[in-house]
Parts: C-alpha cells; structure tokens; sequence
C-alpha cells in the first residue's frame, strides 16, 4: 500500500485507487465490484490491503527505519478513513446549528484592551468550527455516489475529516499557551486546505460525464465555497487578531479603499494576461475613488481578479487582428450610504446568445484547457459562479449585462459592514 500524505497531488490517482478511503467505502455500501471497475482497479476489498502488505514486510530484504513523518500522516489518514465507519462524532455536531457571526461584532469584539478577545475568539472557533465542517462533511456524503468516488473530491472529502478530527479532538482553550497551540493548529490546516478550490474545479471537471443533476451539484459548490469562506474568514480574522496592524482590526480594514485594491488587481491580472498573449487592454478607473469605508478584502480581491481576468482575456481573444489597438477595461466605483458598486465594462465582443445560459455554470469555460492555461490563470470555469457565490455570501449581488457584438458589463454590489441593517454573517 502506497503511503502518500493528504494533499499530495501529483500521486492523488495512486493513493485514490489504493486507499483505504476508497476501499472501506464500498465495501460499507457492497458495490464494490461496479466502482474498481470504474477506476480501473481488479482487486477486491480486502486482496488489496493483505497482499500488498505481505510484499512490503516480506520482500524488501533492507533495513527498515521508521519513517516518523510518514507514519503520522498513515495514522492520521487511517483515522480519517475509519471515520468512514465512525461517524457518531459527526453526525452528532452535524446536527448543530451554525453560530453566523456579523462583521459588526468581529469589529467591536476585536479589541478589548486586557487581551481577553484572543481567548474568547478562540473558544468560539473550538466550538464552531467543528459544526460547520461536519455540515460539509454531510454535503460530501450527500454528493451522487459515483462523483462522491472521484479521486480528487474523495481527497477534498477526507481533509474535512481530518480537520473534523483534529478540531473536535482539540483539548479545550483555557490560557494563552493553549490558545497559542490552538492558533498554531489553525494556522497548519488552513495551509493544508488552501488548494481545496483548484482541487474541486478539477475533480468536477473530471467526473463531469456523470453529472445528471446540475443543480445538485451547483448546490453543494455554493454551499461549500461559502462555508468554506466564512469559516478562512473567521479563522485568518483569529489569527489577524494577533498582530496590531494600522487600521485593521483582525482582517477588517477599517479605511478600505477599494481604487487601491482595484488597481493592484488590475495591475496583477494585466501582467497574467500580457505574459499570457504578449499584448493586454489598457485600465481605466472612474467614479467615487475617494471613497474609503470599513471593509473585509480578502474575498473582493477573489472577486474582482476574476472579473477583471475576464474581462482582459475576451478585450484581448477578441481584438486578435488588432492587437496594438485594444479597447480599454473601464472599472467605475459608486460608494453610497446603503452599499457600493463596482462595475466593470469591457467591448470584449460579449457573451454570445448560444452561451449565455450556460456562464454561471460551475466548470463552464471557453478556454483551452490544457495544463498551461490552468497553472497561468486558472480556466475551469469556476470565475463566474464562484465569484457570484462569493458575492451572495457577502450579502450582495453579482449581474452581467452583455452587448452581443460588442462588449460585457459586470455589475458587483456589496453592502457595508458598518450599516443598521444586518449587512450578513459570517
Ligand atoms: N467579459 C466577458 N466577455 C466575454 N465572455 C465572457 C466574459 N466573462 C465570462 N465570459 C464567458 O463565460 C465563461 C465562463 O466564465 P468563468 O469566469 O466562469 O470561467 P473561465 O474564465 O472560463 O475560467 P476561470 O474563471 O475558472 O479561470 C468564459 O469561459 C467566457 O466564455
Ligand atoms: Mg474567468
């Protein structure tokens, strides 16, 4: 049996055809003969573990050194693998209501001068964050059987387990030391779970075939990348909480401008897009670019590198007979007492009627899909849906308003977190 750590990409076919995770799984539902034959596999449940740890023990006449770091992660993935079996603890927290948070009480629970709102953000993530992995544990299982199999969602499915487990298993935050190791501990899972993104645009993309149900699965993507926001959001604000930055509260800029963040952004996506087609649309910025008000960045930074990549890539794909000629992305700012908007307008051509249905769709691009394009800008259509995800949970909107023909407006609206209305939770 290969032993290959949760996370490990290049290797995920190998360890998702031989793992644990895979086996025990069909073996609890007796359908395993139907599933190895979809990944290719002939062994039956229980050949496979028994005879290939007869081979490693028996044949390898070398030395053995006990590999501390590789048999940790064995434990920790046969852990996560019985949690096939042993979902008591899950199932229990599952059925948990989650504790939203508004970003109002992240600002003026964020300081408090004796130091005691670091104890106290990290009691309520020790308790909340357990609850909201297993309602996506929950969402994992619930998925169709045959795309729940997938290599790459099943790895995605069992680094929530492993978390569930690490979390729900994290003795109790009482004094700073513990809080310190609690932090510690966030600070390694929400590495360990920065890919999770990539990994199911590509493991959606790979089972595409077996989809029936779009909407199922469109469900379950919102649902996840929400959940999954809320939950980084809370956690880096923890973790923010830590070091005293000028105008910030944990990850809350309490002087945001959103001209400086557009701009870096389109600063970014003009250096993709130019190393990408030798050539990039020039950027101009209007409107309320004065405005400055209390905002949380990190998912408008998602949101508008997506639009904004493209809106560069159609200004360029469809001007290729003239490339040194090519009509600028206008991004206009409108900052209001209710909310503000940020459109971006780009005379890309627009979204042909044919497609127009289909955009907001998860994995729906018109790009090339080769590995290139992904490792320089993404592709798997996850731009749009995501961002609108994204956009919903931040208690906005996201539009598109196209000109066949000649070009594509994207409206983005976003409340204040600072209003009388409840802007949204966390
Ligand atoms: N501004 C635009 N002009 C023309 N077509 C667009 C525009 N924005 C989106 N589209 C079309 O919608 C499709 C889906 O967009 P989306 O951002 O979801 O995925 P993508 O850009 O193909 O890949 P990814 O965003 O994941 O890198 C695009 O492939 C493109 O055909
Ligand atoms: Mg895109």
């Amino acid at each position: 049996m290969k032993s290959v750590g949760i996370g490990s990409f290049f290797l995920k076919k190998i360890v998702a055809m031989s793992s644990p995770g895979i086996i025990n799984r069909l073996s609890s539902t007796g359908r395993h003969r139907n599933i190895l034959t979809v990944y290719g596999c002939k062994l039956i449940h229980g050949e496979i573990l028994s005879s290939n740890v007869q081979t490693r023990h028996f044949s390898d006449d070398v030395v053995y050194k006990p590999d501390l770091r590789r048999s940790t992660e064995f434990r920790e993935r046969s852990t996560s693998v019985t949690s096939f079996y042993n979902q008591s603890a899950i199932d229990q927290y599952a059925k948990a209501n989650s504790v939203r948070l508004t970003p109002t009480t992240l600002l003026y629970a964020g300081k408090i001068p004796d130091g005691s709102h670091l104890l106290r953000s990290a009691q309520y993530l020790h308790k909340e964050l357990p609850v909201r992995i297993a309602h996506r544990i929950k969402g994992f299982r619930n998925l169709p059987f045959i795309v729940g199999c997938n290599p790459t969602i099943l790895q995605v499915h069992e680094m929530y387990i492993r978390a569930f487990n690490i979390l729900s298993r994290h003795p109790p935050v009482d004094d700073k030391a513990s809080e310190e190791k609690f932090s510690e501990t966030l600070r390694t899972l929400l590495d360990d779970h920065k890919d999770v993104v990539t990994l199911l645009a590509e493991g959606f993309s790979e089972c595409r075939k077996h989809i029936e149900d779009e909407e199922l699965i469109k469900q379950f993507l919102d649902r996840t990348l929400k959940s999954r926001l809320g939950i980084r959001l809370l956690c880096e604000h923890h973790l923010a909480l830590h070091n005293e930055q000028p105008n910030h509260v944990g990850i809350i800029d309490v002087n945001f401008s959103p001209r400086k963040l557009i701009e870096q952004k389109a600063e970014f996506v003009r250096t993709i897009c130019e190393s990408k087609y030798g050539y990039a649309p020039n950027f101009r910025l209007n409107g309320h670019l004065h405005g400055r008000f209390p905002y949380i960045p990190p998912p408008l930074e998602y949101i508008v590198g997506e639009i904004l990549k493209n809106a560069f890539r159609a200004s360029v794909e469809s001007n290729m007979d003239n490339l040194n000629n090519i009509p600028d992305v206008v991004v206009t700012i409108a900052v209001n007492d209710v909310d503000f908007v940020v459109r971006v307008s780009d005379r890309g051509g627009g979204i042909p009627h044919k497609i127009i249905n289909k955009v907001w769709n998860y994995n729906f691009t018109t790009s090339g899909t080769s590995t290139d394009d992904r490792v320089n800008g993404g592709l798997y259509g996850f731009g749009l849906p995501g961002s609108r995800a994204y956009a919903e949970f931040l208690g906005g909107t996201l539009l598109l308003e196209t000109m066949q023909g000649v070009g594509t407006d994207i409206y983005l609206r976003l409340c204040h977190i600072d209003s009388s209305r409840e802007a949204f939770r966390i």
